[in-house]
Formats: structure tokens, sequence, C-alpha cells
């Protein structure tokens, strides 16, 4: 491999091709850490607003620090992953804390902060303080495994080591900012997952699934990731004007955020069946007037390991029963205090609810 004319056909491309983007016009190790704890797991397209209002509301560590997790989380909502901003949080403590709001400048130091992993660690040291380390992520995989024709496992213990140290050959130590972010860009707008048009691209006469016509099969991956089928049913509860919430607190999806009372179920639950199950009797004890208002269509909600079936029911009650009392009473004018999953706001949107 030329190592030498890659890196320099890699970078002369991105300097004609790159996207302008906010965290690419900074050094401060901050924002470029907002920017990629927001873009994992999230397209560019998605993220650029929320890290525009994340900066602006959290300029800075002390700023984040001193925020309430419930308004870190309101910014937060949408994008999913909440455990990410629950960590940004938590870590812009431990740099108060540890560095007197001064953010770290050793790769050991940086990777110790909460949520802050290998990627995370070359991603900020490289593009603030320019520190020789090669980011991999989905996309510098993908380039890898095509340039050199490699058919190890992306997914595997041996696939990982083996592309963290291709990655780190190949990467140019006087410029590692400039050549991680080169790479990533290559990965995101030309060296594409669907199919790549390899007849432009800048490293294609280096490229050897290029030149077998591999590159569509590249990268391989080990495991299918299995897909788990859950039944949300929630129940926006009313009585006079207020209408019920409850916190998730499981370790599961969506911690911390706020929801309707929810039925969840292995299978799909018809509204009859839903009026009988056990959770329903106990919100509705002693009421002999429950009326069901409005009810959404099923909605699919698509995460990478889990396919979720939600449907939110309107129900109408005369008195608040025990159950209810323990759930947080919440008027329609405060609503917008409480961070809800996405999939809450569709559901309300569906049946023309304002928030949530
Ligand atoms: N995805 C993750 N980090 C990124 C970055 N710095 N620029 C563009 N896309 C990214």
């Amino acid at each position: 491999m030329n190592t030498k004319e890659i890196r320099k056909a890699l970078a002369q491309w991105y300097e004609r091709n790159k996207r302008i983007l906010p965290w690419r016009e900074t050094h401060d190790p901050y924002k470029i850490w907002i920017s990629e704890i927001i873009l994992q797991q999230t397209r560019v397209a998605q993220g650029y607003n929320y890290y525009l209002r994340f900066i602006e509301r959290f300029p800075d560590v002390k700023t984040l620090a001193e925020a309430h997790e419930d308004e870190v989380l309101r910014l937060w909502q949408g994008l999913g992953y909440y455990s990410r901003a629950r960590n940004l949080h938590a870590a812009a403590h431990q740099i108060m804390e540890r560095y007197n709001g001064l953010f770290p400048h050793t790769p050991e130091d940086v990777s110790q902060l909460k949520g802050i992993g290998d990627y995370t660690t070359a991603a900020i040291c490289s593009f603030a303080y320019n520190t020789p380390i090669a980011v991999v992520d989905g996309n510098v995989y993908r380039v890898l495994a095509r340039l050199t024709a490699c058919e190890i496992p992306i997914d595997t213990t041996i696939g990982k080591k083996h592309y963290a140290q291709l990655a780190q050959e190949v990467l140019d130590q006087q410029n590692a900012a400039l050549h991680n972010q080169a790479m990533m860009e290559l990965g995101a707008l030309q060296c594409v997952p669907g199919t790549p048009d390899c007849t432009q691209c800048p490293l294609s006469t280096w490229c050897e699934s290029a030149s077998k016509d591999t590159a569509t099969l590249l990268p391989i991956k080990e495991k299918k990731t299995k897909v788990r089928a859950r039944y949300f049913h929630y129940i926006r509860f009313i009585i006079g004007n207020t209408f019920y919430l409850q916190k998730r607190t499981a370790k599961d999806i969506w911690q911390h955020l706020y929801e309707y009372p929810l039925i969840e179920t292995e299978e799909p639950l018809d509204t009859a069946s839903l009026l009988t199950h056990p959770s329903f009797q106990k919100w509705t004890e002693g009421n002999d007037d429950i009326r069901i208002t409005r009810q959404t269509n099923i909605r699919k909600h698509v995460l990478s390991h889990q396919h979720i079936h939600t449907q939110l029911t309107e129900v109408r009650l005369s008195k608040e029963t025990p159950a209810l009392a323990k759930l947080i009473g919440v008027q329609p004018e405060k609503a917008d205090m409480y961070a809800v999953p996405r999939i809450i706001e569709l559901l309300n949107n569906d049946i023309k609810l304002n928030q949530p």
C-alpha cells in the first residue's frame, strides 16, 4: 500500500469536497466533544440543529455542569439514546471537579470521562489538539475494508484490532485532524454503504476492492443483529383538565424520560384486551364511567435492535384512583416541562394534541 500517496490524494479530495460544518471550524475540545456525542448514531443533517441549540444554551463545560439534568434531556429530546445526554452532563461535572473546568489534554485523561470511549477520545484529541491517533468509526471501517479488500469481519475482536492498526498505519501523523476528518468524510460522501461510484473515488488507484469490483460486498459483518418486537400501549388518562405521566426509571430505552402510563406486551393487544388488562383495571379501579375518547393508529418505531409498535389511547375518567395518584398529574400548560421520547410527540400529533 502506498500510504504516502493515499494520504495526499485523500487530503486533496477532502479540501475540495468537504462539507462546511460548525464543529470543523473550531479547535475547542468542548464543542468537538458535544458534536461527536450528538453525531454518534445520528446523521449530520439531523444533528446539525441540535448541535447549534446545545452550544448556544451550554457554550462551555461550566454552563453544562450547572444545568439541571431535565433541561439537558429536553434539549436532547428527539435525538434518542438518552444515556448519551446524561453521560455528557456527568462528564461535565467530572471536568469541573478534576480539572477545574478545563478540558483535559491527554488521551488517557479524556478517555476516563463518562461516556467517552476509544472513538470519541481519538476524535476529540486529534481534532482539538492534532494528537496522532486514528479515529475508527463505521465510515472508516468501510473505507479500510474496501481499500484493502479485507474480509475480516468488523464486528469481531480480531477485526477491531486489525482495522485499528491499519487506520493507525494509514494515519498522517503530522496532520491527524485533517486526515481523520477526511477518512470519515470519504466514507460519508464517496465510499458510501450501498453502491459507491468508484470511478469518482480519489483512492481508486490503490483500492483493491475497486479493481476487483467487490466494494459493495464489503465490509463483512459476522453477526446479524436480532430484532426484538415490543408492543407499547400508552394511555392518556384525563380527569378534568389533568393528564398523567410517569418517569421511565428502568435500565431500558428512554431511561429518565417521561411517558404516559404504559402497558407493554410481547404480543399485540386489541382494545378490548387492553381494557381488561390488570394494569388498566388498577388505574381505573372504582370508575363506572370510563370513556375512550380518541385512539391513534399503531405506529412502528424502529431502533437498531428493537421494533416498537406503539399506540396511544385517550381515556376519560371521572375520579382519580390510588394507582393514578402515584403518577405525575400534569396540567396541559405545564406539559412542556417534561422531556418525552420522540414517539410520544408523534403519537400526540396523530391525535392532534399539544405537548406532550
Ligand atoms: N460524524 C461523526 N463525527 C463527525 C464529524 N466530525 N464530521 C462529520 N460527521 C461526523
